[in-house]
């Protein structure tokens, strides 16, 4: 199945789109995990209001939505039709917005060189074969302008969190009769150091990386002059964390994943918020984990 009838095939009502790009059970919860992923975003990019920003696999604008307003274009693309109708209905009403349906890993006949500031892609990588990932890295590379920054992320394996998803995974793909071939969608993991050589060996120089997560999590450049490598890289300090997934944002994921295999009760995950009841991460979760579990659905 290619990557466009997967994503199609999950995305036939907005309803069930926004549940496939982060399990969000519906309207609120996306816009609130929206709102968190954007400010992660803006603070990778150093976003200005003068930016042209391109999404990699936008799905239905949940991080897009809350960007458009910050910046001066925003241009959501997507492997998926489907995706990007979910994500017009979402963003109907702002202006300085555009969607692309891409096709095959490429740009090609799409986006001209150096035409954007800045780009990103979030949840993306971690969908899709390791050629794919590095022919899109060499296409944000041809696109991005001089001194253009990018944010992009993949599942880590390196990370204990990490590795226990990608068991998830080895287990599913165990169960599957041996004449199945592997979704063209399912999740796939990156080494960190893996990670970033794909990124630099499509022509970008690396900012930062953070890989404290199940997530690695990379900021590169393409064509820096010294003084603003200098000013970036002190962007980049100064905000790292806000960019960076915590240890109680992983620790959040873990425990919700062991809700959704049944190893821990919605009571005990409730103990655990409680527990960090003044943190962010409390306040993204409690409701994020009602809505998509709720009550009943726990052991
Ligand atoms: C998990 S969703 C994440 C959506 C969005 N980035 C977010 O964080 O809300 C993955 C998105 O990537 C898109 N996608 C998957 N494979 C792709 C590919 N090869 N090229 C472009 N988009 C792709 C899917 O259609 C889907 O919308």
């Amino acid at each position: 199945m290619s990557y466009q009838d997967f994503w199609d095939r999950q995305s036939e009502t907005v309803e069930a789109a926004i549940r496939a790009v982060d399990g969000s059970s519906d309207e609120l919860t996306v816009q609130h995990t929206g709102i968190w992923t954007a400010n992660q975003v803006a603070h990778a990019l150093d976003l200005q209001a003068t930016d042209r920003v391109l999404e990699l696999g936008c799905g239905v604008g949940r991080i897009g939505k809350e960007l458009a307003p910050r910046c001066e274009q925003w241009v959501g693309s997507d492997i998926s039709p489907n995706m990007l109708k979910a994500a017009a209905q979402r963003l109907d009403g702002l202006t300085n917005i555009d969607f692309k349906q891409l096709e095959r890993s490429s740009f090609d006949g799409v986006f001209a060189d150096d035409s954007f500031d800045k780009a990103y892609s979030v949840a993306v990588f971690c969908h899709m074969d390791k050629e794919d990932l590095y022919l899109y890295l060499r296409e944000l590379h041809r696109i991005i302008r001089p001194a253009g920054v990018i944010y992009i992320e993949t599942w880590n394996l390196a990370h204990p969190v990490g590795w226990r998803r990608w068991e998830l995974e080895v287990g599913n793909w165990s169960q599957l009769a041996a004449g199945d071939r592997k979704d063209a969608g399912r999740n796939q993991f990156c080494h960190p150091a893996e990670f970033a050589l794909y990124v630099e060996r499509a022509g970008f120089e690396l900012l930062a990386q953070h890989s404290n997560s199940p997530w690695t999590q990379i900021v590169a450049a393409k064509g820096l002059s010294d003084e603003r490598r200098e000013d970036l890289q002190s962007h980049m300090d100064r905000h790292a964390d806000a960019i960076a997934y915590s240890e109680t944002f992983s620790s959040c994921f873990e425990k919700a994943m062991d809700l959704h295999n049944g190893e821990i009760d919605i009571a005990e995950l409730h103990a655990f918020l409680d527990s960090i009841a003044d943190t962010e991460e409390a306040a993204l979760f409690r409701p994020y984990i009602e809505a998509s579990w709720g009550e009943g659905r726990g052991k």
